[in-house]
């Protein structure tokens, strides 16, 4: 028989050394997203304001647009100028949501992208 007082340290000792053992799975699974990113190449619009925070808020997951629909490197989506109204009417980079049926329309709603910074 092992006495109550060992029993409750090997059971501590163990505790600590389960969580030393998970943290830094647990830091590393926590990646950083990219934060605020503004697009800029729109003409005489105002600029486009893309929130990972509102995103994230909604129940996206990075896996939704990493890498498959954006690359994670600011700017590097666009190269060759491959985001423009038409493409995105056509379903692709942010149309692939705001398609009016996960969320609202790039037909539309201009000023909840195009925001003053
Ligand atoms: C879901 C967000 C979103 C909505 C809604 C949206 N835009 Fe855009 N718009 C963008 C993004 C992203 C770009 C690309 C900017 C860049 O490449 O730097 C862009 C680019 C543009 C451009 C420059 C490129 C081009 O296609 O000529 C114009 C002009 C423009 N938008 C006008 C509009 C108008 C008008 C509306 C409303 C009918 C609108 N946008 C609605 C996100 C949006
Ligand atoms: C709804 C779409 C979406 C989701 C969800 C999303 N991202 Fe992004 N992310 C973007 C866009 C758009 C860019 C800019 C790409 C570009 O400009 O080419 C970006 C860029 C980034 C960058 C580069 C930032 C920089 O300054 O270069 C990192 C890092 C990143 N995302 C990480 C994440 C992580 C981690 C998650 C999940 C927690 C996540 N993203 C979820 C759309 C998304
Ligand atoms: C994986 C799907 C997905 C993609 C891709 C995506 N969005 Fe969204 N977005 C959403 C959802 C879902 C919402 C919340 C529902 C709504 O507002 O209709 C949202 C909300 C927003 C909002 C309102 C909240 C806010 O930030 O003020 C803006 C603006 C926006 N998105 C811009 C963009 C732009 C710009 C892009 C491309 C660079 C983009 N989104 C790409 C799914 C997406």
């Amino acid at each position: 028989m092992i006495s109550p007082r060992i029993y409750l340290i090997v059971k501590a000792l163990t505790l600590l050394g389960v969580l030393a053992f998970a943290f830094p799975f647990w830091a590393l699974s926590a990646e950083q997203d990219g934060g605020d990113i503004w697009f800029k190449d729109t003409k005489k619009f105002a600029p486009v304001l893309f929130s990972h925070d509102k995103h994230s808020q909604v129940g996206n997951q990075c896996t939704d647009c990493h890498d498959k629909i954006f690359k994670k490197q600011a700017g590097s989506t666009d190269s060759g100028n491959a985001i423009t109204m038409e493409t995105l009417q056509e379903g692709q980079y942010c149309g692939t949501c705001h398609n009016k049926e996960k969320a609202f329309s790039v037909k539309g709603s201009c000023k909840k992208c195009h925001v003053k910074p």
